[in-house]
This record gives structure tokens, C-alpha cells and sequence, in this order.
């Protein structure tokens, strides 16, 4: 009798073995954004990509080839996001990314990045926006942003029609800009359509909040700021922190300031000019005599 039962227990295993769905199976990791290259300083950069389940991220580079130095963080994420530091500036090195779930591994294809000019230089930079709702066309732009040969690319907001919606991001912005942001950083500021924020801040490490922020590259003084959903009025945050980067020497040394945002404040396109922004920014921006602002 207990012959027979442990014969009916094990073909009852083999049975269940059997019938097991193949899409049961644990999903082999992909990359399905990226890898793309953030905040970026003389000595150092973010590098970010995400994968369709929790995965590890490591970042491999050199200066050769791809595999002189890593970083490496074992936290299982969808959004990764590595930080390379210690780098030497206005130099160019080779990078890859993998990420690894239970046994599966995904390494992206072999690319480029270079961290920024310790001191001022001549470089060429692109300025570019509201790339949502024509994928299409986003991507004819793309390639020529790319024939250009810039060194770094700014963003100036509505990135994709509805921001809080998960599945425009891939479309709409990350799989039009691959080609460029595999090699090149493209640092963005938020516009309307990318909603409450938080899918933007989540996709995309600017420095400070995500939502305004300063970096410097060559002579050029970038500022960041937020005109869609946080108050940039006298004595807001936002307003008393821009004050202050106005003020700061990293802001007053650099030979231009440009500062960045989705409402300008003068335009000859249907929205008109932006009368928040005049009353507000403008005359801060004339205070501090900032070169160039709107975008
Ligand atoms: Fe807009």
C-alpha cells in the first residue's frame, strides 16, 4: 500500500510538473529605457536605464575599453540609476550596463560618455521641447539633433502627451531618443503635460529636487527651473532658492547664464507670453543680469 501511494504521489508531481504554463516561467530581464546619461559634472555622471522587472545595476567603463572599473548596486529596481565618480574631466570613456534578476543577465550595447570641461571652452549644446504626441517626428528631430554634434542637450518640457501615464514614456520620448542619449546628456525641465511630476522625477537625476536645479558646463551657467506646478512667486522655494544660485560664484563667474524653463515669458506663438513669468522671473533675471532666458 505505501508502494502505491508514493507511486501515486510522485505521478501526481510529474503531473503537476506537466501542466505547469510555460509563461510561468520567471521573465527574462530586458532593458526597456536607455541606458541614458544624467547630471554631469568635470568628475562624474549619472547613468540611468530601466528594465521590465527588479533587477541589480552595475555600470561597467573605462578609459580603453569598458571593463577597467565598476559600480555596482545589488538593490532589485526597475528605474537604475549609478552615480560614477572620481573621473577625469572633459574626457571621453566607453561604458556598459547590465542588470541581473535570479540567473538572468542583460548587458546593453557597448557606448560612449564624457564628463565636462573643468574650465570654460567653446562646445556646441542643443535646446529643444515639446517632443510629445508625434513619436515620429521626435525622432526625425532626434537624428538631426545628432547630425549637429552636440555635447549636451537641454529640454524645455512636455516630453510625452500625459506624463503620469507609464506606457507614453517608452514611445513618446525614450525609444525616439535612444540614439542620442545612449552618448550624450539631455537634462530636462518639467512642461504641463508631464502631470502631477512624479514619473518625470522618477525617470530623470537633474541635481537638487529634479525640479530646479543649476549644473555648469564649460563657461555656461545652466539653471533649471519649474513654471508648471510649484510657485515660483517672491518668498516660494523656488524664487528664494534661484536668488540665491543668482548669487552663488558659480553663477556669477561663468561667462553666460542661461536659465530654463516651459512658459516664456514673451512669444509670438498662440500661447502668447507668459504674464506670471514677466511679473515674477523677469525681473530677476534683469537684476542678475542673466544672458539668456526662456528658451
Ligand atoms: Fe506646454
Amino acid at each position: 500500500m505505501k508502494t502505491r501511494l508514493a507511486f501515486f504521489a510522485a505521478l501526481a508531481v510529474l503531473l503537476a510538473i506537466a501542466v505547469t504554463p510555460a509563461d510561468a516561467a520567471p521573465k527574462a530581464v530586458s532593458i526597456i529605457k536607455g541606458p541614458y546619461l544624467q547630471q554631469l559634472t568635470p568628475d562624474s555622471i549619472v547613468i540611468m536605464w530601466e528594465t521590465n522587472t527588479r533587477a541589480a545595476s552595475r555600470v561597467d567603463f573605462g578609459l580603453g575599453a569598458p571593463n577597467e572599473d565598476y559600480v555596482e548596486d545589488s538593490t532589485k529596481v526597475k528605474i537604475h540609476e549609478i552615480e560614477l565618480t572620481g573621473l577625469a574631466a572633459d574626457t571621453p570613456y566607453y561604458y556598459t550596463v547590465t542588470s541581473v534578476d535570479k540567473s538572468k543577465t542583460i548587458t546593453s550595447a557597448q557606448s560612449t560618455f564624457a564628463t565636462a570641461p573643468a574650465a570654460e571652452r567653446n562646445f556646441r549644446f542643443v535646446a529643444y521641447g515639446d517632443t510629445r504626441t508625434n513619436p515620429g517626428d521626435h525622432a526625425a528631430v532626434i537624428q538631426g539633433i545628432i547630425a549637429s554634434g552636440p555635447e549636451i542637450v537641454i529640454h524645455t518640457g512636455d516630453l510625452v502627451s500625459d506624463g503620469d501615464s507609464p506606457g507614453q514614456w517608452g514611445p513618446q520620448f525614450f525609444d525616439p531618443a535612444y540614439d542620442l542619449m545612449i552618448n550624450t546628456p539631455l537634462l530636462p525641465i518639467i512642461g504641463n503635460h508631464e502631470g502631477s511630476g512624479n514619473l518625470f522625477r522618477d525617470l530623470f537625476s537633474l541635481g537638487n529636487n529634479d525640479y530646479w536645479f543649476a549644473f555648469t558646463y564649460g563657461g555656461v551657467r545652466f539653471i533649471g527651473l519649474n513654471t508648471h506646478n510649484a510657485s515660483y512667486s517672491s518668498g516660494s522655494p523656488q524664487y528664494t532658492w534661484l536668488e540665491a544660485e543668482l548669487q552663488s560664484p558659480e553663477c556669477t563667474s561663468a561667462d553666460w547664464q542661461i536659465v530654463y524653463f516651459h512658459h516664456p515669458p514673451y512669444s509670438s506663438g498662440s500661447h502668447g507670453g507668459d504674464t506670471g513669468v514677466q511679473t515674477h522671473l523677469v525681473p530677476l533675471f534683469e537684476a542678475y543680469g542673466v544672458d539668456m532666458d526662456g528658451v
